[in-house]
């Protein structure tokens, strides 16, 4: 949730360090701080707000140093204020740390601390954690800080400093994700890749229970219990372009704008025309195993969660295996019915999202089989997941989700499509299915050239105080994926409703004021759905309906329609849903907000 960059080396640390956490903004972005090693001892400089209220601070900070750490914060414990902001630093200002995650135990700790007469300044969790670290020291760094996270129950994400010992970054994971830069002469710690990949693409993942002592020239790893690790370096394949908006005005546009890109991405190689059967690599299981699933269970949160409900409709009817869906929040805690034949999708961005990655972990031990759907490579759903497919979508720096959605969505098409031809599936239809979606991304690329009428649509009604979407089967997930990416960057309120549930309360609701977003396609369901839009037109309700090209009778009877081409009924998700993402840019981009940085919202939510 919030963003972590640290540098040894011989550079000056300080543009380093801000340029970092600049592309970790859309993290987390209520406040920010550095902390410089300089002769002097550890400079300190925090801001509440932007990165760019802590560079208003920095203008003219002449210190020299080459080793520090910055942070970008997202508050969990404590008001977003300059104080709370982070490098933490205990009480002599010797050390100074920044923290991802949360100390779940830091009350204890802190009573503990101020029995012992150590005085604690902020409202955080985090500093607590930086006096435990100067509680412990006996003049070893690194094993001040393991001894401190012996006594420490939650998660983390840390790096430290200390003026007592130039050159030297302590970092530890539980958690929270770190990973070291390997750079020559010089090193990094960051909590994403993008924060350092125009330095070095080498990167060391750490694990959950590690702790890592990274100087400019060498870094040693070892388990918090003190066994030593040997690291793998492992190379990034993003390239900057991708991390950086390339001419859009914002992260969002580009990434809904990349979605031909990226779909082409996630078929790429996976379409086997001959024998209907795509070809997912990862799975780590044999046609045998994947014959012998008699239930599938997906996991996830939010946009993810959204594109998992698509993958039920689509596994139920073109796989025939019984389907559920579970916010990974509720998962973890409901004491679920797990048997070795059930197989569990976790469906994550990120790889990252804490309660997601609870619920995987709780699968796991009770036997299950889990396969992730992952965008982020490395990431530890990646790592730790039995199998999986990646989505191949790039980095999403936009806070709202667009184009990883629709991959994850692809990717349930194929494994749908797969598990289809392990059953009942017959071959033609397998090959239909795979004809339909090699055209997806051209037909994406078709409704991108609709952004003009879509963003005058959006200018009739960027004014509203609600909206309604309303789909039916299928297309019900789309309705919630668009309230959701509405309310999330324009803060309107937003509901997704299947359509024919309106009449049995939110139709209070219509009035003239009342924009009804429908997902009326030409389907079995198409008559029903018509019906729902009279419901609305008669209350004076004012209706922007996605229709199937060639549709001639919908234009009459609404009062926007934007069409879509026509595809396998089961693959619309991911052509009705482009408008509805360029919609919600629109409206919140008229609005005034934030629109790659909504407030309140972090990119990964690495906390429960
Ligand atoms: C999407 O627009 C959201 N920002 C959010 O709902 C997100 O999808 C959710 O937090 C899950 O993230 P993940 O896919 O990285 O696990």
């Amino acid at each position: 949730m919030c963003g972590i960059v640290g540098y040894v080396g011989p550079q000056q640390a300080e543009p380093i360090l801000l340029k970092g956490i600049k592309r970790l903004e859309y993290r987390g972005y209520d406040s920010a701080g550095i902390a410089l090693l300089a002769d002097n001892g550890l400079y300190v400089t925090k801001a509440a707000g932007k990165i760019v209220e802590l560079e208003k601070l920095l203008v003219h900070n002449t210190t020299e140093s080459s080793h520090g750490i910055a942070h970008t914060r997202w508050a969990t414990h404590g008001e977003p204020n300059q104080l709370n902001a982070h490098p933490h630093t205990d009480t002599t200002e010797d050390i100074a740390i920044v923290h991802n995650g949360i100390i779940e135990n830091y009350r204890t700790l802190k009573s503990f601390l101020v029995a012992k007469g150590y005085q604690i300044k902020t409202d955080t969790d985090t500093e607590v954690l930086a006096q435990l670290i100067r509680f412990s020291y006996k003049g070893d760094l690194t094993e001040a800080v393991r001894e401190a996270l012996t006594q420490v129950e939650g998660t983390y994400g840390i790096a430290v400093i200390s003026s007592a010992h130039p050159n030297m970054i302590i970092a530890a994971r539980m958690g929270s994700p770190l990973i070291i830069g390997v750079g020559n002469g010089e090193n990094f710690v960051a909590s994403d890749v993008s924060a350092i990949l125009d330095s070095t693409n080498r990167v060391v993942y750490l694990d959950d229970g590690e702790i890592a002592t990274v100087t400019p020239d060498d870094y040693k790893i070892t388990t918090i219990q003190n066994v030593k690790i040997s690291p793998q370096i492992e190379e990034i394949s993003w390239s900057l372009d991708e991390i950086e908006k390339g001419g859009f005005d914002h992260f969002m546009l580009k990434e809904i704008y990349e979605q031909p890109t990226t779909l082409r991405n996630a078929i790429r190689g996976r379409l086997n025309f001959e024998e209907g059967i795509p070809r997912l690599n990862g799975l780590n299981l044999q046609y045998e195993e994947l014959r012998e699933i008699k239930r599938i269970l997906i996991t996830a949160c939010g946009t993810s969660w959204n594109a998992g409900l698509i993958g039920e409709y689509m596994l139920e009817e073109m796989a025939r295996i019984p389907c559920e869906v579970e916010y990974a929040s509720e998962l973890r805690y409901r004491s679920p019915i797990f048997d070795l034949k059930t197989l569990l999708f976790v469906i994550s961005q990120s790889g990252e999202t804490a309660d997601t990655l609870a619920a995987m972990r709780e699968a796991q031990n009770h036997g299950v089989t889990t396969l992730g759907l992952v965008n982020v490579v490395g990431s530890t759903i990646a790592r730790q997941s039995d199998g999986g497919v990646y989505l191949h979508a790039g980095p999403e720096i936009g806070v709202a989700s667009t184009k990883a959605f629709t991959s994850q969505v692809m990717i349930l098409s194929l494994l749908t499509t797969l598990l289809g031809r392990m059953r009942q599936m017959s071959v033609q239809t397998g090959q239909e299915i795979i004809e339909y979606i090699k055209d997806i991304p051209n037909q994406v690329e078709e409704i991108l050239e609709k952004n003009e009428q879509i963003k005058n649509i959006a200018a009739e009604y960027y004014k509203a105080d609600n909206f309604l979407y309303l789909g039916r089967g299928i297309n019900f997930p789309v309705a919630l994926e668009g309230a959701l990416k509405l309310k999330e960057i324009s803060y309107i309120h937003a509901e997704g409703y299947p359509a024919a549930e309106m009449k049995h309360g939110p139709i209070a609701l219509i009035d003239e004021n009342m924009p009804v977003v429908v997902i009326a396609l030409k389907d079995p369901v198409y008559d029903k759905v018509m019906s729902n839009i009279a419901e609305v037109r008669s209350r004076n309700g004012k209706v922007i309906a996605i229709a199937t090209e060639g549709d001639t009778e919908i234009a009459d009877k609404v009062n926007h329609v934007i069409y879509i081409p026509k595809t396998y009924r089961l693959l619309t998700p991911l052509l009705s849903i482009i408008p509805l993402q360029l919609l919600a840019y629109h409206i919140a981009v008229m609005r005034g907000c934030h629109v790659d940085q909504p407030r309140n919202l972090a990119k990964s939510v690495t906390v429960e």
